[in-house]
C-alpha cells in the first residue's frame, strides 16, 4: 500500500508547504507590503493642490518627511517668476507641462526658467524643504529616516549639484509636488488619464476668513503672485478692495476643482481626496493616517511621534512659509480673535458658496465670532 502512504504524504507534508509558500508569496504582494505599486508598476505621482496660506506646507512636510517620498515645493514657482508679466490664465499649461515632467524626474525642464551656468540643488526654490534632497543619493549627510528640518539641510546640503534632484527623484516609489498655482482641475484632466503617470490628487482647503486674516501678515510675500492671480485687472481695482478681490478668485476657483471632481468618472473620482485643514489639526494622526493611506504609505512610528510633536508646538518654526510651530488649533482659529467682524462678515459673503460646499459655517454676530465654543464646522459629506 505504498501509494496509500505515498498520498498521505502528499496530503500532511507536502501540500501544507505549497499552501505555506503561497501565502508567503501573497504577503509579499499584497497591498499593506508595497501599496501605491499594486495598479501600476511605476511610482505613484501625488499633486498636493491648495492655495496660499491654507497648510500646505504642513501638508507638503508631513510627506516630504516620509523616507519613501521625494518631495517637492511650489515648483512651478520658477514659471511664475519668469514669465511674470503673464496671468494665472496664460501660465496654466506652462505650468502643466512643469510639473508633469518633475513628476517624471525630468529636471531639464528647468532649463527654460533657470539661468544658465552652475547650477545646484539651492537654485531650486525652497529646495530644503525637501527631506529626499537632504538624504542620499542627494546629499550624504543626513540619513533618509531623519526628520530634517530646512534649516539644518539648507547649511549643509546647499552645493550638491543639480543633477542630482533628477537623480534622487528617480530612486524613490512616491513623487509628491505641492502646488497653489493651479485654478481648475480641467487643466489637469490630462494629467490623470497621462498612462505615464499614477496621479492622486489631495485637495487641501481653509477656511477663507482664515486665509484672509493670514494673507494679511504676508503682503509682502504675496505681491508678485496676486499680480498674476488677478492678471490685468489687478491694476485697476483700489488697494483697499484688493485682498476681496482675490478671496473671491480663490474661493471661486477651489469651488470649481471641488465641483469638477465630482464630475469625474469614478475610476478618476476615487484618484481625488478632498481634505480641510481644519479636520487636519483637530485630529493630526488620524487624518495623516487618512492621507498616507490614500497613497498607500505607511504611517511609520517615527513619523506618528513628529506629527504629534509639530502640531502640539514642539515643532520648527518662524518664517511665513515654514511649517509653524505654534499649537496648530490655535493657529487654525486665530482669526476669529484678531479679524474685526465687519472683515469677516464680508468675506464671509464673497465666499459663501464655497463655504456652504466645504461645510464652513458663518457668524452671524461678533459675539459669536469671539465666543469659541461655537462650533463653525459642520461635517462634510464626502461623496
Ligand atoms: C518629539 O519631541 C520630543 C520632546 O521635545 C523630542 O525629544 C523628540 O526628539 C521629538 N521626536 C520627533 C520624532 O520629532
Ligand atoms: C458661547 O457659546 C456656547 C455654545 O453655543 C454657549 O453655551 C455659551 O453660553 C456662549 N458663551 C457666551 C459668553 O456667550
Amino acid at each position: 500500500m505504498i501509494w496509500v502512504n505515498k498520498g498521505r504524504l502528499l496530503v500532511f507534508l507536502v501540500l501544507p508547504s505549497l499552501v505555506f509558500l503561497l501565502l508567503l508569496l501573497q504577503q509579499l504582494h499584497s497591498p499593506s507590503h508595497c501599496p501605491g505599486l499594486t495598479e501600476t508598476s511605476g511610482p505613484m505621482h501625488v499633486l498636493i493642490l491648495s492655495s496660499w496660506r491654507s497648510g500646505s506646507s504642513f501638508v507638503g512636510q508631513v510627506f516630504s518627511q516620509h523616507p519613501d517620498v521625494f518631495y517637492l515645493m511650489e515648483p512651478a514657482w520658477h514659471v511664475w517668476m519668469t514669465l511674470s508679466s503673464g496671468s494665472a490664465g496664460q501660465l496654466q499649461m506652462a505650468v502643466r507641462d512643469l510639473i508633469r515632467s518633475v513628476f517624471l524626474c525630468d529636471m531639464t525642464v528647468f532649463d527654460a526658467y533657470m539661468a544658465q551656468g552652475l547650477r545646484k540643488q539651492s537654485s531650486l526654490f525652497m529646495w530644503e524643504t525637501s527631506r529626499a534632497l537632504c538624504s542620499p543619493p542627494a546629499c550624504p549627510l543626513f540619513k533618509r529616516e531623519d526628520i530634517i528640518t530646512s534649516a539644518k539641510c539648507k547649511i549643509l546640503c546647499g552645493k550638491q549639484p543639480f543633477n542630482l534632484v533628477g537623480e534622487a527623484c528617480k530612486s524613490y516609489s512616491h513623487v509628491v509636488l505641492k502646488e497653489v498655482r493651479f485654478f481648475n482641475l480641467k487643466t489637469l484632466q490630462s494629467l490623470l488619464t497621462d498612462p505615464s503617470l499614477n496621479l492622486h490628487i489631495i485637495h487641501l482647503v481653509r477656511d477663507p476668513r482664515a486665509v484672509f486674516r493670514s494673507r494679511q501678515n504676508t503682503k509682502e510675500n504675496l505681491k508678485y503672485d496676486n499680480h498674476i492671480v488677478m492678471g490685468s485687472q489687478w491694476d485697476k481695482i483700489k488697494s483697499e478692495a484688493q485682498p476681496y478681490h482675490l478671496m473671491k478668485a480663490i474661493c471661486q476657483s477651489q469651488q470649481e476643482i471641488y465641483e469638477a471632481a465630482q464630475l469625474l468618472p469614478a475610476s478618476l473620482r476615487e484618484r481625488y481626496l478632498l481634505i480641510r485643514y481644519e479636520d487636519l489639526v483637530q485630529d493630526p494622526l488620524t487624518h495623516t493616517s487618512k492621507l498616507y493611506e490614500f497613497v498607500g504609505l505607511p504611517f511609520l512610528p517615527h513619523l506618528q511621534i513628529w506629527v504629534r510633536n509639530i502640531t502640539q508646538g514642539k515643532g520648527m518654526g518662524g518664517h511665513a512659509f515654514d511649517t509653524n510651530s505654534r499649537n496648530a488649533q490655535n493657529v487654525a482659529q486665530a482669526w476669529r480673535r484678531s479679524l474685526p467682524h465687519d472683515e469677516v462678515a464680508q468675506v464671509q459673503k464673497i465666499c459663501k458658496d464655497s463655504m456652504d460646499l466645504m461645510g464652513y459655517l458663518p457668524v452671524l454676530s461678533e459675539k459669536d465670532q469671539r465666543n469659541l465654543s461655537v462650533n463653525l464646522l459642520s461635517t462634510l459629506e464626502i461623496p
